[in-house]
């Protein structure tokens, strides 16, 4: 895993004291900006970030893991800007989540994205007698918005810093301002693979957002705002349902 570097335009924050995060939810159509936000709540609250993206990540850089059979499918529905099966993204979760780190909390991202997902999220949530509930934050930005941050968005691979050449550019065109590496681009945030994914997104994640609605401790705030103003937003709703 990259050293984690906080995201570009997420300059310090207030941080409101949160003694026991608890489980937390990130919930938002690809390029709303979980990932940006989450890792800002795992620098400021110490608490792990469970990026589903990221997991399914690592196990295609596996050389062994990829040149499965498995791997290769992996591969080709992630590529596409498809769903992998929820089997997959559960098991990898569970596993996750059994790690000591989770202990005090930790901020899901990308997933649930399917209903099933997350009744079998709730399932799993009630028999690991969590001392407190999940609380669900669905950050929102419009369809215009979201594919200027997909084809916009460049990764270090050193460093993990995510930037935008549109709205949070690095310094130098091309590398990263931490540590000068040459910044990536993932193979899925072409503008026709990240059509797809925003209309999967429509037709299979909504449905999860109206659950997490529906149970209460629930927020939504506005996404389209800079990042520190929307990392501010997402922890006074963190904190306000907890409280
Ligand atoms: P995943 O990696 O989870 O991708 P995603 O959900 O599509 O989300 P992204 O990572 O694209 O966006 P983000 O919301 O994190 O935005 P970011 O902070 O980077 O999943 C990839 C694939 O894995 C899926 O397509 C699927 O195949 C599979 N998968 C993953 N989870 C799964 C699951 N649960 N079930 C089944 N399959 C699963 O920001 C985006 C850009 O915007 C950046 O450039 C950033 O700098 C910029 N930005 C962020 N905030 C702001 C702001 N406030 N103002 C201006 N720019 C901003």
């Amino acid at each position: 895993m990259p050293v984690m570097e906080r995201p570009a335009g997420s300059e310090a924050v207030t941080t409101p004291i949160l003694t026991t995060p608890g489980p937390i939810l990130l919930l938002g159509a690809p390029g709303a900006g979980k990932g940006t936000q989450a890792k800002v709540l795992m620098m400021e609250w110490s608490i792990p970030q469970i990026s589903t993206g990221d997991l399914l990540r690592e196990m295609r850089k596996d050389p062994v893991k990829s040149a499965s059979p498995l791997g290769r499918q992996i591969r080709q529905v992630m590529d596409a800007g498809q769903l992998v099966s929820n089997d997959l993204v559960q098991a990898m979760v569970l596993e996750r989540l059994k790690l000591p780190d989770t202990r005090r909390g930790y901020v899901l991202d990308g997933f649930p994205r399917t209903l099933p997902q997350a009744v079998w999220l709730d399932q799993q949530l009630g028999r690991q007698n969590q001392a407190l509930p999940v609380v669900a934050v669905n950050v929102q930005v419009s369809y215009t918005n979201l594919l200027r941050r997909l084809t916009g968005r460049r990764n270090c691979p050193t460093c993990g810093r995510i930037y935008n050449i549109y709205s949070n550019p690095p310094q130098n065109d091309t590398v990263c301002d931490v540590d000068g590496t040459a910044l990536g681009q993932r193979a899925d945030d072409s503008e026709s693979i990240a059509c797809e994914r925003l209309r999967m997104h429509e037709a299979l994640t909504a449905p999860v957002v109206a659950h997490y609605r529906d149970l209460g401790r629930f927020a939504e705030v506005d996404g389209e705002l800079p990042v520190a103003d929307v990392t501010r937003a997402v922890m006074d709703a963190i904190v306000r349902l907890r409280s």
